[in-house]
């Protein structure tokens, strides 16, 4: 059998930065606190009136092909995940492969192209598409490129609003993978849910409260169908569990869920039971709200462990480095968790060659689906690069005001026809020239 995997991965931010402790929060009346303890986002990246879903995708997935000496030949399948698309029959992919076509060499005529949608879960479906194809032996040899990208904006004054972001992450799978060997263990806790959707509107209808718990009830089905195909979990079978992050307190919340789960009938809870007790089983209480109340309040003190605090520290705080400072990107969100850790990896000079990630991918509507992967042995010069770039464009963004952010999310909105200004000047990438006769978006490089 083949190994196959996530050979090489680029991320492309939106170029413009709000400030939400200093710059949001102050104008909408809230503490600063909401934001940097509750939710644990500190900014959001934002487009450029230039940028968008197609020039985002494209900048990631040219410097991806450049840095590993591709050309449009090497590549049998370009799939885009997103929940920002404008057309509801031509997909992403042409277009992104469209402006790829304007600087290299050859085109991707050969090439199967299409759009995935299963809200932010569809980035990860996407590369298990790329993965059976390759399994199948269907890719003569070639690798495809997988792009994960999103204008996560909400309506202006939904409660969202506080967790927007806006960026790209471009993924090559093949054999033989460079940083991860994926599997055939996955599981699956899927639900017909109405708590987030976009009926043919831009800007989604959400639940917010009820979204969270969506989210929570389906990654612990997951988990338990996981469980079933792989064996029973432990907490120290993985070196970091990257999750969708809509915002790193959602992870917050569901990585204790998951560690109480996994630590039921272990050795853990054998030792926590002295400090917190055993964890409550359903047969010793009389009713159903006795025994959550009490499940409740045993997950509050499992919180304050130091055994749990430690576990936390080093699988799950990792995966929230770059989240933090860019907001939710939907479908790239658990894969930029992912890119997160490894770079954090190479920074503490970790050596996890070989060792497991247990990645957890969540999209609204609704579905979680819970796979393990194996770090690769080339990992580390992946990242390397990868990691460098990341920083120059998360430190080079444009600071907005709380009056040009309101412009930006105008210039965004394809109910409103105004000019903008833009805040930024492209160099060396693809940008948004306008709309085409046909409704199209037209598209060129900026050199
Ligand atoms: N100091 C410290 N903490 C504070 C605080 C302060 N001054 N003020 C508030 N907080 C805390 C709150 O206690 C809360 O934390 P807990 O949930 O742990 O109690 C947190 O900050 C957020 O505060 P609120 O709940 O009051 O915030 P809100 O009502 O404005 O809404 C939200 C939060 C519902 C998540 C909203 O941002 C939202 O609707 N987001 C979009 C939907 C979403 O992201 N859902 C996530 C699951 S669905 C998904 O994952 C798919 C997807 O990508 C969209």
């Amino acid at each position: 059998m083949k190994d196959v995997g996530i050979d090489a991965v680029e991320i492309e931010t939106g170029k413009l930065r709000l400030d939400l402790a200093e710059t949001f929060a102050p104008a909408k009346g809230e503490a600063p606190e909401k934001y940097t303890k509750g939710l644990g986002l500190y900014a959001s990246s934002f487009p450029d009136v230039y940028e968008d879903i197609v020039t985002m995708g494209a900048n990631a997935a040219k410097r991806l092909m450049e840095r590993r000496g591709l050309t449009p030949a090497d590549i049998g399948r370009i799939d885009v995940a997103t929940e920002s698309a404008f057309d509801n029959s031509k997909p992403v992919s042409t277009y992104i492969a469209g402006c790829l076509e304007q600087t290299f060499e050859g085109d991707f005529h050969h090439a199967n192209k299409g759009e995935r949608k299963f809200a932010c879960v569809a980035g990860t479906q996407a590369i298990d598409d790329a993965y059976n194809w390759i399994r199948a032996g269907r890719n003569r040899g070639r690798s495809a490129l997988v792009v994960a990208t999103d204008t996560a904006l909400y309506a202006r004054g939904d409660p969202g609003e506080a967790t927007q972001g806006a960026g790209a992450v471009a993924m090559l799978v093949s054999e033989d993978p460079d940083l991860v060997e994926l599997s055939t263990e996955q599981g699956y806790g899927s639900a017909d849910e109405t708590d987030f959707l976009k009926p043919n509107q831009q800007f989604p209808s959400v639940d917010g409260k009820r979204s969270v718990q969506v989210y929570l009830a389906r990654m612990r089905e997951a988990l338990v169908d996981y469980e079933s195909v792989a064996g029973d979990v432990h907490p120290d079978d993985f070196v970091y569990a990257p999750f969708h992050t809509p915002f790193p307190g959602m992870v917050r919340k569901a990585a204790l869920l998951a560690y109480r789960h996994v630590t039921r009938d272990t050795e853990v809870e054998e030792e926590l039971a002295a400090e917190i007790g055993r964890q409550p089983r359903p047969e010793a209480f009389d009713d159903e709200e006795q025994y959550f109340d009490a499940v409740a309040e045993y997950t509050d003190a499992l919180k304050e462990t130091d055994r749990y605090a430690d576990w936390y520290d080093r699988v799950i705080d990792p995966t929230l480095d770059i989240s933090r400072h860019v907001g939710n990107w939907y479908t790239g969100s658990v894969h930029v968790a992912r890119a997160a850790a490894l770079k954090r990896a190479h920074e503490e000079g970790r050596d996890v060659t070989g060792e497991t990630l247990l990645v957890a991918s969540y999209g609204s509507g609704a579905q979680a689906e819970i796979h393990a992967e194996r770090v690769q042995h080339d990992w580390e010069a992946e990242i390397e690069s990868m990691g460098e770039n990341v920083d120059a464009q998360l430190e080079d963004r444009y600071e907005l005001s709380y009056e040009e952010y309101e412009t930006v999310h105008d210039a965004h909105n394809h109910d409103k026809e105004t000019d903008f200004e833009e805040f930024t000047a492209p160099e060396g990438e693809f940008t948004f020239d306008g709309w085409g006769r046909m409704g199209e978006r037209k598209y060129s490089y900026v050199e």
